[in-house]
């Protein structure tokens, strides 16, 4: 996602911290934060040039054939080293938060790192095309119309369906956006949230469900009738934005769970 996106994701999951975690989130961010996960939410972008090796863990290729996601085939990076992906990545600062519970020493400033790594990680690997086709990199290689601008497909469901919904239905504020998600949460999505908190065994995320359903919803929406050069418009647009709620939101309600589970 692009800078709303992550913003909205970290603004639905700070809602609905436990007292405890909340706490502790607090504690691990920097004071200029001013006690909001989401001023922090798109850090991890930030420092991809500084951190190269940090770039791969917030997209995980798929092969161009397939519509599912297997970790042990997927989950490398260019190298092929095994778990740098981003589902990987999901797993790795997840236990390394936990390391909180068992030292709180001189592991904070890490542990600061660690957090703002999966705050933005949990919201990459909900977009769809974040878990897409090798060959196309995730849509990043196709040249597509957003209306009459020339982008990407990548960029049309990182930020441009973010954009025009703000600008159609919020006058352009995102806090209008997380005010709409947070009334499905609580309405019409009430019935499944915790099918999507849910993981099995007490496992503390499930970053592999996250992945499969991402690639799945990047076949079944993100490239489906687009082509290179293609024009997306209202028809795209309508289709598809109900796509993008249900990721933002889910991202957003399970970074919460996964934080309360650790810190609760
Ligand atoms: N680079 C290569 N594949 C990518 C993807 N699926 N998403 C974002 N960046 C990528
Ligand atoms: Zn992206
Ligand atoms: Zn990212």
């Amino acid at each position: 996602w692009g800078a709303d996106g992550h913003y909205i994701v970290c603004q639905i999951a700070q809602e609905q911290l436990n007292d405890a975690a909340a706490d502790i989130v607090n504690e691990l961010l920097p004071d200029y934060a001013k006690n909001n996960l989401s001023s922090l939410c798109s850090w991890a972008d930030r420092v991809k040039f500084i951190y190269t090796w940090s770039s791969e863990l917030h997209y995980i290729d798929v092969p161009d054939d397939s519509c599912s996601y297997n970790y042990s085939r997927d989950c490398k990076d260019s190298s092929g080293v095994q778990g740098r992906c981003a589902s990987g990545a999901i797993t790795n600062y997840t236990t390394q938060l936990l390391e909180y519970r068992n030292s709180s020493d001189n592991r904070q400033y890490n542990l600061t790192q660690a957090l703002l790594f999966l705050a933005h990680i949990m919201g990459d690997i909900h977009q769809p095309l974040h878990v897409g086709h090798t060959s196309d990199r995730g849509g990043n290689t196709i040249d597509v119309h957003w209306y009459t601008k020339n982008t990407v497909l990548h960029h049309v469901w990182d930020s441009s369906i973010i954009d025009t919904a703000e600008a159609d239905f919020y006058s352009s504020d995102v806090t209008g956006y997380i005010e709409a998600l947070n009334q499905n949460i609580t309405g019409n999505w009430a019935n499944q949230t915790s099918k999507w908190r849910s993981c099995s065994g007490n496992m503390i995320a499930c970053p592999n469900i996250y992945a499969s359903e991402s690639i799945s919803a990047a076949c079944e929406w993100a490239y489906k009738d687009v082509t290179n050069g293609s024009v997306l418009g209202d028809k795209y647009f309508n289709s598809r934005l109900p796509v993008v709620d249900l990721r933002l939101a889910q991202a957003g309600v399970r970074l919460a769970e996964i934080l309360n589970r650790i810190f609760g």
